[in-house]
C-alpha cells in the first residue's frame, strides 16, 4: 500500500484561465502546455493504519487548507479503490519555491499517481489526468510528457475533461523554456483566486475566452509543424489577452512588475537582433521565455541581466509522470 512517483511542472503556451465549475475544475477553454525537464515534484503515498491522513512538503507537516486539500486527493482515490484507510503523504520538489515555478502542477500530478498505486489501482493516463486536474487544474497536463492540450469537454462530471498528449518530448527537443525570475516569493493573487475574479467581474472575460478557443488551434497547428515562429508569436498574444482579462476586472489584477515587463521588451529586442525568443507569463510577476537550443544561453544571459531579475531556470521538454521504486520515507 506504498508508492512512489515523479512528475514535472509544465508550463501552458495557451493558458488555463476561468473555472465553468469551481468544485471539479473545469474550464471555460482548451489549454496546451510543454512539461519541463529536469524539474520534479516526488511524492510518495502511503495508506496504512493511522488515524488520520498526515502529509509534509519539502519536510513541513501541513495543516488547515493545504492538507484539507491533499486529503480531498486522496479522498478521490480511496472512493475508486474502495478503501478507507488513511495514509501518510510526503512530497518534495527539487526546485525551490523560489525558482519562480508554481510547484502545484507537478506536485498535483505525482500525488494523483502515487495515491492511486499506493492504493492498488492502475489508472489510464486519462484517468490519471482527471484526477490531477481536481488538485490543481494545470496539474492535468503534467501526467504525461512533451507537450499535453487540455480539452474543456462539455460534459457536466468532467469525464471529457482531461489532457492528452499532442507531441512527445522527442517531436521538438531543441525546444527550451527559460524562467526569469523577477519576484521570488512576493505575495500575489493566486490563479485560483485571480481567475475566478476574472470570470465574476471581468468585463474581457467572454473576449478571452473565444481569443483562447483560436489561439489554441493555431498553438496546436504551429506545435505540430515545428513552425517556431508561429507557435511563439500564439503564446505571447495569448498571454497578452490573459493578463489583459485580469486587467479588465474589478478590481484589476496585475500580476506584471517593472522587472516582468523590461523582460519583455527585451525579448523583443533581442527579436529584432535576430535571436527568435517569445514569451509567456503565468499568473505572477515572472515571464518564461521561448527559445531555441542553439540560443538558449544566449537569451538566458541578455535576459539576465536585466535590472530586476534575481535567477533564471533552463528547461527542454521532459517526459510524463514515473513510478520510482526509491521511497521518500
Ligand atoms: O492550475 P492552477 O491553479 O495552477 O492555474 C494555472 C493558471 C495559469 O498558470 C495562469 C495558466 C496555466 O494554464 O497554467
Amino acid at each position: 500500500m506504498k508508492a512512489t512517483a515523479r512528475a514535472h511542472p509544465n508550463i501552458a503556451l495557451v493558458k488555463y484561465w476561468g473555472k465553468r465549475d469551481e468544485l471539479l475544475f473545469l474550464p471555460f477553454q482548451g489549454s496546451l502546455s510543454m512539461t519541463l525537464g529536469g524539474l520534479s515534484a516526488t511524492t510518495t503515498v502511503e495508506f496504512g493504519d493511522g488515524r488520520e491522513d498526515a502529509a509534509q512538503l519539502d519536510g513541513r507537516w501541513l495543516e488547515g487548507a493545504e492538507l484539507a486539500r491533499i486529503c480531498r486527493a486522496l479522498d478521490r482515490v480511496r472512493e475508486r479503490a474502495g478503501i478507507r484507510a488513511r495514509a501518510r503523504v510526503a512530497s518534495q520538489n527539487d526546485f525551490p519555491k523560489a525558482a519562480g515555478l508554481a510547484s502545484s502542477a507537478a506536485g498535483g500530478a505525482a500525488l494523483a499517481a502515487a495515491a492511486s498505486w499506493a492504493a492498488g489501482l492502475a489508472p489510464a493516463p486519462r484517468e490519471l489526468s482527471i484526477l490531477a486536474r481536481q488538485s490543481s487544474g494545470s496539474a492535468c497536463r503534467s501526467v504525461e510528457g512533451g507537450f499535453c492540450e487540455w480539452s474543456a469537454g462539455e460534459a457536466k462530471d468532467g469525464s471529457d475533461s482531461f489532457a492528452v498528449q499532442v507531441a512527445g518530448p522527442s517531436h521538438w527537443p531543441e525546444l527550451r523554456m527559460v524562467v526569469l525570475v523577477c519576484a521570488g516569493e512576493a505575495k500575489e493573487v493566486s490563479s485560483r483566486d485571480g481567475m475566478r475574479h476574472c470570470v465574476e467581474t471581468s468585463v474581457y472575460y467572454r473576449a478571452w475566452v473565444e481569443c483562447a478557443r483560436q489561439d489554441l488551434e493555431a498553438a496546436r497547428k504551429a506545435l505540430l509543424a515545428r513552425d517556431f515562429a508561429a507557435l511563439g508569436a500564439v503564446a505571447e498574444r495569448n498571454a497578452w489577452r490573459m493578463h489583459a482579462s485580469a486587467m479588465g476586472a474589478d478590481p484589476p489584477v496585475v500580476y506584471l512588475r517593472p522587472a516582468t515587463l523590461a523582460v519583455i521588451q527585451e525579448v523583443a529586442a533581442l527579436r529584432a537582433g535576430g535571436v527568435p525568443a517569445y514569451f509567456t507569463l503565468d499568473a505572477g510577476p515572472n515571464p518564461v521565455v521561448l527559445c531555441r537550443e542553439a540560443d538558449a544561453h544566449r537569451v538566458e544571459e541578455r535576459l539576465s541581466a536585466v535590472p530586476g531579475v534575481q535567477r533564471s531556470v533552463l528547461a527542454a521538454p521532459g517526459g510524463g509522470v514515473e513510478r520510482l521504486e526509491r521511497h521518500l520515507f
